[in-house]
């Protein structure tokens, strides 16, 4: 063993207390050799008796305070204003975190050396021909994936060392906050209600897990760049449900399908989208679980 293998890694995590954030929590916060620190805006963590400080990305000062005190080897930035529609009507808001936030986050990292993992979508494209690579070209269709686009580039230039996860459709296990896509579909059913799913955005959603784990592997074999990070199976949303219904046993005439038009959202959805995953699958051996098997994850540790 090296000297260096006895210091502990210190991972900060930005967004500790959203849909994501949990989840990579989830994976670190028991493992030895690594000292963890988490953020949200919220005043207090979900996770009692873990690290935490309260701490608004908007605010420059506190961002780099928070950084410099702690001198993460790595940073995680799981958070960011992800209501699309409500990215329409609240522009300064969300580019506001969602890109200067990430430049104060940056600018941080870059003095210190920090390898910064950002999140990224596929929204940054503009869903006429998906799936897509690394190197496809950005072409937003919304104000969410315009500002999420600007977070890449005002990365790139940063000079931090970084790597930018492009991931789609987030779904699993979450202890705490809003419901994820599938838990929503099998509460409305179960409640009796009825739902529309649209038959026209086809992506390929992303379980959780696999996203936590990549995002280990790639501050552990310090990997560099644009990795497209999805599930293994590409379908569309309506086909997600059903393989959802079918699984839980439960009753497809709850589910109406409709088209995308039909919902008339304030923001435009890439339609045929997905992330091609074959970068990350032969560089680090990212392996994502198939849908049934992530189903079968949620059924046992939610008792679904
Ligand atoms: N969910 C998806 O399907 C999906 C798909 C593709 C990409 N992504 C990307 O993946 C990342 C994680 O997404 P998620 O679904 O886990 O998001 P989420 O559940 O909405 O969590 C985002 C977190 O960011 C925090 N946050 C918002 N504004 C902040 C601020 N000014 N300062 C500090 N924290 C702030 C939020 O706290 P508050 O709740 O207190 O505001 C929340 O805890 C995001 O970058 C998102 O763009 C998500």
């Amino acid at each position: 063993m090296q000297f260096q293998d006895l210091i502990k890694k210190r991972i900060l995590v930005f967004g500790a207390n959203g849909m994501l954030g949990q989840r990579v929590i989830e994976l670190y916060k028991d493992q030895p050799g690594i000292e963890l620190l988490t953020s949200s805006s919220e005043n207090e963590s979900i996770f009692p008796g873990l690290a935490y400080l309260q701490c608004d990305i908007t605010k420059r000062e506190d961002v780099k305070k928070l950084i410099y005190d702690f001198v993460p080897d790595a940073i995680i930035n799981a958070s960011a204003y992800t209501n699309v529609d409500k990215c329409e009507t609240e522009r300064e808001l969300a580019w506001k975190v969602n890109v200067k936030g990430v430049e104060y986050i940056c600018e941080a990292a870059r003095v210190l050396d920090t390898h910064l993992i950002h999140i990224s979508t596929d929204y940054i494209f503009d869903g006429t021909a998906g799936p897509y690579s690394e190197v496809d070209v950005p072409s937003p269709v919304s104000y969410y994936g315009r500002t999420k686009l600007a977070s890449e580039n005002a990365i790139k230039i940063s000079g931090a060392l970084h790597t930018i996860i492009r991931t789609n459709v987030l779904y699993g296990v979450i202890a705490s906050g809003r419901l994820d896509f599938v838990r929503w579909v099998v509460n409305s059913i179960r409640k009796g209600e009825k739902i529309r799913i649209v038959t026209d955005q086809i992506n390929n959603p992303t379980f959780l897990d696999d996203l936590a784990i990549a995002i280990v592997d790639i501050i552990r074999f310090k990997k560099y760049g644009i990795y497209n990070i999805g599930g293994r199976e590409l379908l569309s949303r309506y086909d997600f449900t059903m393989r959802i219904v079918d699984f839980f046993g439960l009753d497809p005439s709850f589910v109406t399908a409709i088209v995308t038009e039909d919902l008339k959202q304030p923001a435009k959805r890439p339609l045929k989208s997905g992330l091609i995953i074959l970068k990350a699958e032969s560089e680090f051996n990212y392996k994502p679980v198939s849908i049934d098997e992530s189903l079968a994850i949620m059924k046992k540790e939610l008792a679904l």
